[in-house]
């Protein structure tokens, strides 16, 4: 991916070393940096429809397992927590609402599914293609420098997650901006 054809928006930074997240832990697109394994360890299953991804990301003693989120191979009410960790930014618009029924579907009656992305907005004429951040990530005292863009044909704010989680069976727990990017909480009710 050529960096000239990708607008950035600031640096940002994020410090997960105190999130909570309880459980058994279903990580959606967690190929790539595989940071919520890295947090969580032995507790997380993080799956990709990309093996490559999974393999990207560096070792650790959580599970990968390549699987495409449209249709998780998991039994109802499996997780106690689902996290994407900036990967809904990659899925387009037309399959966000059959992954959020896939979730909840996973899901224990009150798990929570907690996203962390960034708002897009429209694509000017002549923008570039592709749109993204770079992203210092601390967990504990690591410090991950990564980078994450999309191609730049949707929009999306945390008002537009909030709706969609909220027609999908889940109740919004938390939600706020954290600089140039979002970060909800949900629960399944
Ligand atoms: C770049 S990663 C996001 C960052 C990643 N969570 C991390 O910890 O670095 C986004 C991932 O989502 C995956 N992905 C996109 N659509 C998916 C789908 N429908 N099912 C499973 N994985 C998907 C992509 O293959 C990609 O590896």
């Amino acid at each position: 991916m050529a960096e000239e054809n990708i607008k950035f928006i600031d640096p940002q930074h994020i410090d997960l070393t105190d999130v909570e997240l309880s459980g058994r832990i279903l990580d959606i697109g967690g190929g790539g940096e595989g940071i919520i394994g890295l947090l969580k360890g032995e507790n997380v299953v993080a799956i990709d429809r990309r093996e490559s991804e999974l393999k990207e990301a560096p070792p650790g003693n959580y599970l990968k397992i390549i699987m495409d989120a449209k249709e998780l191979k998991f039994l109802d009410e499996t997780f106690d927590t689902a996290t994407a960790f900036f990967t809904l930014m990659y899925v387009p618009l037309e399959n966000h609402q059959i992954i959020f029924q896939e979730i909840h579907r996973v899901l224990k009656k009150g798990g929570e599914f907690v996203v962390w992305d960034f708002p897009i907005p429209k694509r000017g004429m002549h923008e570039k293609e592709l749109y993204g951040l770079m992203l210092e990530v601390k967990i504990r005292d690591k410090n991950i420098s990564t980078g994450y863009a999309t191609k730049w044909v949707k929009e999306q704010d945390l008002e537009y997650y909030a709706k969609l989680g909220a027609s999908n069976g889940f109740s919004v727990v938390e939600k706020y901006p954290i600089d140039g990017m979002f970060y909800i909480r949900f629960k399944k009710d």
